[in-house]
């Protein structure tokens, strides 16, 4: 089974990019052969600044390896080193309908948004669609806000087959289940767009007020908490703590005499020590870039590999061989 998802190269790592996102991709590393690449191309319809784009994408892989993401289990590269989704980016633009796309409901939003479309962002889910289905992909892992991403890249599939004969493998979604939401410091879905992100591998000082800003409210100490689930804190700390203690902690609010300010302390202790072994990894890596530009080559040129032998499969039942 192959198991392929892009990631966006969107700036750093924050707990709900990592508990959402990144720790299930690495766990199925053990389930199939993966394909995780960085999306780089993606990237280039809404963000415009080179230096940015290029220091995303360093961080994703930097972040990807030190979380786990074995180089020997699975493929990892960057999407523009493969230049053959581009070229089947194309092919199969040519037997997408305009409606398919304008039915997109993450265009819509966009545009909603206020961001001014150009053609890439029009045509992004052709281009997803390249990527997925130009290694011969039978899962797609993805969240919720990509499942009509993939659909679209399986009607653009069977569109082709039907007219070219049996080109494309069929792919699946696996709609990563909503993992318990995780909260950011205002109690909003963590995002870094809404600004209440904590960072994972963010210097010590700048986490440490991040979690000491966490929202709470106005009662004192002493007093019960019978809604100590509810507590921003108390979630966060499910995550990082051990199930014993962050219980402990949970109980310890309820019952009353737990300070607000301890319990903030105590998460980002756990925070802190619960990626201290990555921490290391990641500052190893980033001493030693070559050895990570020769992971996502590698990664490369094992995907193309690939990738050449399925476009050549398009365009010889195309016609354009
Ligand atoms: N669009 C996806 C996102 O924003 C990233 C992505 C690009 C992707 N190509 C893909 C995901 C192919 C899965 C398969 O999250």
């Amino acid at each position: 089974m192959r198991i392929l998802s892009g990631i966006q190269p969107s700036g750093a790592l924050h707990l709900g990019n990592y508990f959402g996102m990144m720790k299930p991709a690495i766990e199925l590393q053990q389930q199939g052969e993966a394909y995780y690449f960085i999306a780089d191309y993606h990237s280039m319809t809404s963000l415009f600044e080179p230096a940015e784009r290029r220091q995303n994408t360093l961080s994703v892989a930097l972040d990807f390896l030190a979380c786990g993401l074995d180089p020997k289990k699975s493929v990892f590269f960057r999407q523009s080193d493969v230049p053959e989704v581009t070229e089947l980016t194309w092919l199969l633009g040519t037997v997408t309908p305009m409606g398919l796309l304008e039915r997109a409901t993450s265009y819509k939003d966009k545009i909603a948004k206020g961001i001014s479309p150009n053609f890439g962002l029009f045509a992004y889910p052709v281009l997803m669609a390249a990527d997925i289905l130009v290694y011969d992909s039978n899962v797609v892992p993805v969240g919720q806000d990509q499942k009509q991403h993939v659909e679209i890249t399986r009607d653009i599939a069977i569109k082709f087959n039907e007219l070219y004969g049996e080109v494309f493998v069929i792919p699946e979604p696996q709609i990563r289940a909503a993992v318990a939401k995780v909260p950011g410091i205002d109690g909003e879905k963590m995002s870094k767009s809404y600004g209440n992100a904590i960072e994972i591998f963010g210097d010590e000082k700048m986490i440490r007020k991040k979690v000491m800003s966490i929202k709470m409210d106005s009662r004192t100490p002493e007093e019960r908490k019978p809604d100590a689930d509810q507590n921003l804190a108390i979630q966060l700390l499910k995550l990082v703590a051990a199930p014993e203690q962050a219980r402990n902690y949970e109980e310890r609010l309820r019952a009353g005499g737990l300070g607000y300010g301890d319990l903030k302390k105590a998460l980002f202790e756990q925070h802190w020590n619960h990626f201290a072994a990555a921490r290391a990894r990641r500052a190893e890596l980033a001493a030693n870039l070559d050895h990570v530009n020769g992971v996502l080559a590698d990664g490369a040129a094992k995907a193309r590999v690939l990738a050449q032998k399925v476009l050549k499969r398009a365009k010889v039942a195309s016609g354009l061989k």
